[in-house]
């Protein structure tokens, strides 16, 4: 077969190998009828045998086979089935613009075979790209370099990717190197973006925050060894499962991992290791509250929640705020903003909340931080993670009953309740949209900041928006203000998953 093989090659050279001009398009003799019309074959599922029968074929009739796909052919012909790859082959192996081309099923060609001349391409005869390059409603050229000028839904086209870049970018952040981990979150918050998934080259080149490197992980799919290898790094599992740990940070799980501690019965048997209140909770409950908490989890907590605001203070609010207001089926806690309109009272709102849910019985823990939000000390130039509100993080008994359909169960776990992680902020009134707009998340937050700062000269956080031109500060009381403020298109919260 190899011998039958290269015998072929030799009488039909290698598209690459051969030298041909716009002139000479011709293997054979015969002077090309049809002079207009350029065929290329697509040897992908027809074989090469089979292609270079056709292509013979073709030629002793007068058609102009090219051998090359190039900026000649105004027809490509297929045996290919499946659209979608097709097209993936098109444009990664091609340079040429491919609109100017008909993309033909093969009944086209043996149509024309038989009448002897190009037939009249029709709707049937097409192969239509799945994601037309010009009708995508994001083509790549127009993605916006900055999370808070894209849509971002639930619906990932690009996991698979998106996965392992996260896995590169946390990897990057365990060994301390920040600017490569916040490279790799933007490039796959931009794939986390897109409409379509993407496979060729071409569209990769085009867009933002898409390195060389990325590419090349993203042609390789995604599973890439080096992915596999981090997975399988003992540091990376360790950090990954110490950080797991509600209270416990990287700088701990690094503190643990430096001491030859590897697994949780190795840190709590290290008798020189002393947990911290939010620790030894969070090893208590680990079970529960590293499992998903879902949707109609989180609603039962918002009614339990309602129901102690509204026995303190007939005219407070609580919103739902965090993953779940993105639209997220299922989220790692529950945030809430809770705001009552007398001004100053917030801190007394929120220990009161607190109080009240121990009353009930389903406080399990909480750790209560109280303001230190000063309006005179903003505008803030750095980035701070955390607000000044009043806060708290809580873990919360869920009673099975309360919850629409049912608890999130482990397997097994035959218990009629589960530890919830629970977040509740609370802002001076004036200050609720700024704070909603933060803690709605998701990294989205973190654009919008860029944004401001680079685009606009103004400085944005949980707290104000400042404008550095103007030198003052910008109200607002919804989210839509602060967009209008930044000059932005109002992005949906359940468009915001970045
Ligand atoms: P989360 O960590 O709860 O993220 O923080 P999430 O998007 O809800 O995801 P899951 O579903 O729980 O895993 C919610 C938002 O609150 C902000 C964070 O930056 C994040 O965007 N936040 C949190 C603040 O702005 N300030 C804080 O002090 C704490
Ligand atoms: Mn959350």
């Amino acid at each position: 077969l190899g011998h039958a093989v290269s015998k072929n090659m030799l009488r039909w050279p290698h598209p690459r190998k051969r030298l041909r001009s716009e002139e000479a398009p011709l293997a054979g003799s015969e002077k090309a009828a049809f002079g207009d019309v350029h065929i290329f074959l697509v040897e992908r599922k027809m074989g090469r045998s089979r292609r270079s029968f056709l292509t013979q074929l073709a030629r002793s009739k007068g058609f102009v086979v090219e051998d090359v796909l190039s900026d000649a052919v105004t027809h490509v012909v297929s045996e290919d089935g499946e659209a979608s790859s097709l097209w993936a082959w098109l444009k990664d192996h091609s340079r040429s613009d491919l609109s100017r081309m008909h993309v033909l099923d093969i009944s086209w060609f043996t149509d024309s075979m038989k009448e002897k001349r190009p037939v009249a391409v029709e709707t049937k005869h097409l192969i239509q790209d799945v994601l037309p390059e010009v009708s995508t409603p994001t083509s790549a050229a127009a993605v916006s370099q900055y999370a808070c000028q894209r849509r971002t839904t639930t619906e990932n086209h690009n996991k698979n990717l998106t996965d392992a870049f996260e896995v590169l970018a946390e990897n990057y952040e365990f060994n301390g190197m920040e600017g490569q981990c916040l490279a790799f979150r933007r490039a796959a918050s931009v794939l986390k973006s897109l409409s379509w998934e993407v496979r060729s080259s071409e569209r990769v080149h085009e867009l933002p925050c898409l390195g060389e490197t990325m590419e090349e992980l993203i042609l390789q799919y995604g599973r890439s060894f080096e992915v596999n290898k981090i997975l399988s790094d003992e540091r990376y599992q360790t950090l990954k499962l110490f950080t797991s740990v509600f209270g416990v940070g990287l700088k701990t799980a690094e503190k643990w991992y430096r001491r030859g501690l590897r697994t949780f019965p190795d840190v709590l048997e290290e008798p020189s290791i002393h947990l911290n209140r939010m620790q030894q909770s969070g090893f208590l409950h680990y079970g529960d509250i590293s499992r998903a908490v879902s949707k109609a989890e989180a609603q039962a907590l918002g009614s339990i929640i309602d129901e102690a605001v509204h026995a303190i203070t007939p005219d407070g609010t609580l919103t739902l705020t965090g993953g779940f207001r993105r639209g997220k089926d299922f989220g790692h806690d529950v945030d809430f903003i809770v705001t009552t309109p007398e001004r100053g009272q917030e801190e007394r709102l929120l220990t009161s909340i607190i109080q009240h849910l121990k009353q009930q019985g389903i406080l399990l823990f909480s750790d209560y931080q109280s303001s230190s939000f000063d309006m005179s000390k903003l505008p803030s130039h750095r980035f701070e993670a955390m607000d000044h509100f009043a806060k708290c993080f809580l873990i919360l008994r869920l009673e099975g009953r309360e919850v629409e359909g049912g608890l999130c169960r482990a397997e097994g776990d035959s218990r009629d309740w589960r530890a919830v992680r629970v977040d509740l902020v609370s802002p001076p009134p004036d200050r609720f949209a700024f704070t909603l707009l933060g803690w709605t998340g998701s990294r989205f937050e973190r654009d919008l900041r860029r944004f401001a700062r680079l685009e606009r000269r103004m400085l944005l956080d949980n707290h104000a928006l400042f404008d550095k031109t103007k030198k003052e500060f910008l109200a607002a009381t919804t989210e839509k203000d602060i967009f209008a403020h930044l000059g932005l298109e109002y992005i949906e919260p359940w468009q915001r998953n970045a």
